[in-house]
């Protein structure tokens, strides 16, 4: 793994002496985001080695470098699931690419469905924490000293510092956010109604696919992360049978302007 993170930021590195500080990953319907970027370089997914390809439609496959307010970044168009098909070493390999490419801070964005009554379809909710109740774990085996610890810290994967900014900059730009626990499961079925019930249970706010692989990896390499979710869907009995993959689309799409002002605002002041 070590030998092929390293083969891959050389083989970067040999395209681009580009060196970011922030890494930055798109969620479904929230690529958009890459327009705020003045582009440097654009680097496809099937050109750089060791690379998996994105397969879910809605997301394209492309690492983007260049600058958002003088801060460098790299933003990943489109981001690796387990529910096509890959290990989670493969789903978070780009985190620890972007990590050797010089990324301290790490944001994350994703679609959701909620189960916090308070919130409604649009809501843009700041992650503070997660539960991890996918059915791989991408630290399981041999741990690489060189990337981080084997046992890893988990009291603070959602940077406080960040999340105040976050917030600051919210109520000062009249961005309405909330904010809560984000449930990751591996789909790709939404859940049940009872599903639903549980995840609200056990103690989250919303539920989804992706992130927790990444934000555990980052967390292992001692990255900052921020995770912001747009609910797209309510997982309660009213709204239960519409959810699909074109409505959540389209919720995003419709969230993504604000996402966007907010996620480019938090990396520009910091
Ligand atoms: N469940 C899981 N993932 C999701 C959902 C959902 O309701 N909405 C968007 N991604």
């Amino acid at each position: 793994m070590w030998e092929k993170v390293q083969e891959t930021v050389n083989y970067i590195k040999s395209k681009t002496n580009f060196s970011p500080e922030y890494g930055v990953i798109l969620g479904s319907g929230l690529g958009g985001f890459t327009e705020d970027i003045q582009i440097e370089f654009t680097l496809p997914y099937n050109e750089i080695p060791n690379f998996p390809v994105s397969t879910v439609q809605g997301h394209k496959g492309a690492l983007v470098f260049g600058t958002i307010g003088g801060k460098k970044v790299v933003a990943m168009q489109g981001r690796f699931h387990f529910y096509e098909g890959y290990d989670m070493k493969e789903v978070t390999f780009p985190v620890r690419v972007m990590k050797y490419l010089g990324v301290q801070r790490l944001v994350v964005s994703n679609a959701s469905g909620g189960v916090n009554p308070f919130y409604k379809v649009g809501d843009i909710v700041i992650i503070y924490d997660h539960i991890n109740m996918m059915p791989e774990h991408p630290l399981r085996g041999h741990n690489d000293e060189r990337f981080g610890p084997r046992f890893v810290n988990m009291s603070e994967p959602y940077s406080r510092d960040l999340i105040n900014k976050a917030k600051a900059i919210a109520i000062e730009l009249n961005i309405e956010v909330k904010d809560g626990i984000y449930y990751g499961l591996q789909g790709p079925t939404f859940e049940t109604l009872s599903e639903y019930r549980m995840v609200k249970i056990l103690g989250a706010d919303c539920v989804g696919m992706s992130t927790v692989p990444e934000v555990i990896v980052a967390r292992h390499m001692d990255m900052e992360c921020f995770g912001v979710s747009v609910i797209t869907d309510m997982g309660d009995e009213h709204n239960i049978d519409s959810v699909s993959h074109s409505e959540v689309l389209e919720a995003a799409k419709k969230a993504e302007p604000k996402v966007r002002k907010l996620i480019g605002e938090l990396i520009a002041r910091n």
